[in-house]
């Protein structure tokens, strides 16, 4: 049992705390707040404490727990709402927009709940860390599967079925005189990642249904993104229409408060949000970790941690899960202020010289894997991080240490916002590394020229960006026809691809056969055009003609209808073109 020595803010030095550990949980003075011990020296311990330090005095008790901080994992995370270390806000939070009261231990997991467990594995089987053996209906749309905690090996000696609280024995394992008592619970400590057999290569597609993603910038399952963008530039309705559509089953939303109020927006309207394939609440499939700017930074330090292991503990079911940070400069934020209370030698712009390391290490532990135990099955995480430049400028410490470590970078651009260009992601400046390994892939749920479309799409835009600069000089009357149709075409693919409404009921999401058949149409105009105007016909001809109205519509076409419609647009561009080339021959 140490002492606290002084007060710093949100970290307390303790001293007589001989013995501690690094990241030891302990609880602090009379009112037992919550800290972790991040930096030892002698017998002194320094501590970043979860809660509001305002109030403690120098002399009060601190307890070691000797325990590293851990989440509890079990049935009913899903549709909880928790702040960074795990305590549930939920009602709190959506009724007085603040946090719980100091030194309040609350339960992650209710502990009177009953869930009806429904045994797969029987006595005498052999089991160990991973294996799978029953399954709780966790929500109406998400079976949770129990899993033998990892470091438990031996022989089923029991299992039971029936209700059980999150406490109470569903079964026991034993191996020779030990005997390992299992529940519905397990925990894991959040610093340390959870094992997995092998990790696969990315050559899944994390489908988004975003047309600027999918098909430029795609994201692979258990891969990495970043979406740096400036304020107001659709960094959270962005991750937000990932979290509504992409084709995982499983939702971790780490919510960083950017603004005062923002988190309690979200904590409002997450909830409200519809899971678009079973009209569900999105809810059902979400565990949701708020910050709100006037919770301790430490809490927020510690939330992606949080997220991340309980995003893995999904995986480890055989569940695709994606876990959305918004945004991670607020963490880092959280990580420089603490380094500077505890006066450790700056990095650059005053963030801690760690904090490379400390965004790698988050990013590894995205990843598509071969799961630990029987069944065998895969699983995977992968992490989505918006990025807050100060000014929008990717240059400095955040943008960059992140954009050394994910695969791929969707530049959010404010001038695209401003023209309500949305979602406003820069063509020319976004990238992904996972193109090439999703090609085949592509290539059979889709198309053999998915790949080739892309290409000669982005080539007319990188062409249009070129011209832009003629233009601004000569105007665009000035370039040779054949020029302008590259322009009309980008601008086809601008307006009538890319942008994309999130409000949209019909067009906030595309199937990759939607987006295929979009693009192959507005390249099939393009080719014509050029084919028109080497007969003589003129530019003007070709961008009246009637078919241009179904293009610019093509995005309201609903899924069912894609391929009557599309085959209908193919065919008239055929016809009016070739009505158009005969009538300009007589
Ligand atoms: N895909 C989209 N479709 C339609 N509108 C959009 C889209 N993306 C962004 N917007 C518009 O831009 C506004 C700002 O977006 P958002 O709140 O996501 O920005 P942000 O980058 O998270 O901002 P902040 O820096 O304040 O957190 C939205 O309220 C919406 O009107
Ligand atoms: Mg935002």
């Amino acid at each position: 049992m140490g002492e606290i020595l002084k007060i710093v803010g949100p970290v307390v030095v303790g001293e007589k705390m001989l013995g501690a550990k690094m990241y030891d949980v302990v609880k602090v003075g009379d009112e037992r707040l919550i800290g972790e011990i991040i930096k030892l020296g002698g017998d002194k311990a320094t501590i970043q404490v979860y809660e509001e330090t305002s109030g403690l005095k120098p002399g009060e008790k601190i307890v070691n727990t000797g325990l590293p901080l851990t989440v509890e994992l079990g049935p009913g995370l899903l549709e909880s709402i928790y702040d960074g270390i795990q305590r549930p806000l939920g009602e709190m939070v959506k009724k007085s927009g603040n946090f719980i009261s100091r030194g309040v231990v609350a339960n992650a997991l209710d502990r009177n709940k009953k869930w009806a467990f429904n045994p797969t594995a029987k006595k005498g089987d052999k089991v160990k860390g991973g294996d799978i053996i029953g399954e709780v209906k966790e929500t109406d749309i998400i079976v949770h599967k129990i899993m033998v905690p990892f470091g438990v090996e031996g022989e089923l000696a029991e299992i039971r079925k029936g209700n059980f609280s999150v406490e109470e024995t569903i079964a026991f394992v034993k191996n020779g005189k030990e005997k390992h008592e299992l529940t519905l619970m397990q925990k894991w400590e959040v610093r340390r990642p959870r094992p997995c057999t092998e990790k696969l290569s990315p050559n899944t597609p994390l489908v988004t249904g975003q047309r600027i993603i999918d098909t430029f910038f795609p994201i692979a399952k258990g891969g990495t993104a970043a979406i740096p963008g400036p304020f107001g530039s659709g960094k959270t309705v962005t991750q937000q229409s990932l979290a509504k559509f992409s084709d995982c089953q499983i939702i971790v939303y780490v919510g960083c408060g950017e603004r005062g109020n923002e988190m309690t927006e979200v904590l409002k309207e997450f909830p409200e949000l519809l899971d678009p394939k079973t009209k569900k609440p999105l809810m059902q499939r979400t565990i949701l970790i708020a910050n709100t700017s006037n919770m301790p930074v430490a809490a927020r330090e510690a939330s992606v941690y949080t997220g991340i292991t309980i995003a893995e503990y999904y995986r480890d079911m055989g569940y695709d899960v994606a876990l959305m940070a918004d945004s991670t400069s607020r963490w880092a934020e959280a990580m420089r202020e603490i380094s500077g209370r505890i006066e450790e030698m700056p990095g650059e712009e005053g963030y801690p010289t760690y904090l490379a390391k400390r965004l790698a290490e988050f990013y590894e532990r995205a990843g598509r894997i071969i799961c630990v135990g029987n069944p065998a099955r895969n699983g995977s995480v992968s992490i989505i991080g918006a990025v807050s430049p100060p000014g929008g400028d990717v240059s400095e410490p955040v943008s960059q240490n992140t954009l050394r470590v994910t695969k791929v970078f969707l530049a959010l651009d404010a001038k695209l916002a401003q023209r309500r260009h949305f979602p406003a992601i820069n063509w020319l400046k976004s990238y992904s590394l996972y193109t090439s390994t999703l090609e085949p892939t592509y290539a059979n749920y889709v198309s053999s020229d998915w790949t080739e479309n892309m290409r000669k799409a982005m080539a007319l835009l990188q062409k249009e960006a070129e011209l832009q600069e003629i233009v601004q000089l000569v105007g665009p009357d000035a370039l040779p026809e054949k020029e302008q149709a590259i322009l009309d075409a980008a601008r086809m693919i601008r307006e009538d691809f890319l942008q994309q409404s999130a409000f949209s009921e019909i067009d906030a999401s595309a199937s990759l056969k939607k987006q295929y058949r979009m693009l192959k149409a507005i390249l099939k105009f393009y080719n014509k055009a050029i084919d028109a105007l080497d007969l003589g016909v003129q530019l003007k001809a070709v961008t009246s003609l009637k078919v241009r109205e179904s293009i610019a519509r093509m995005k309201e076409i609903t899924e069912n209808d894609v391929d009557k419609k599309i085959d209908a647009i193919m065919g008239e561009i055929d016809l009016q073109f070739d009505r158009m080339v005969k009538e300009a021959a007589r």
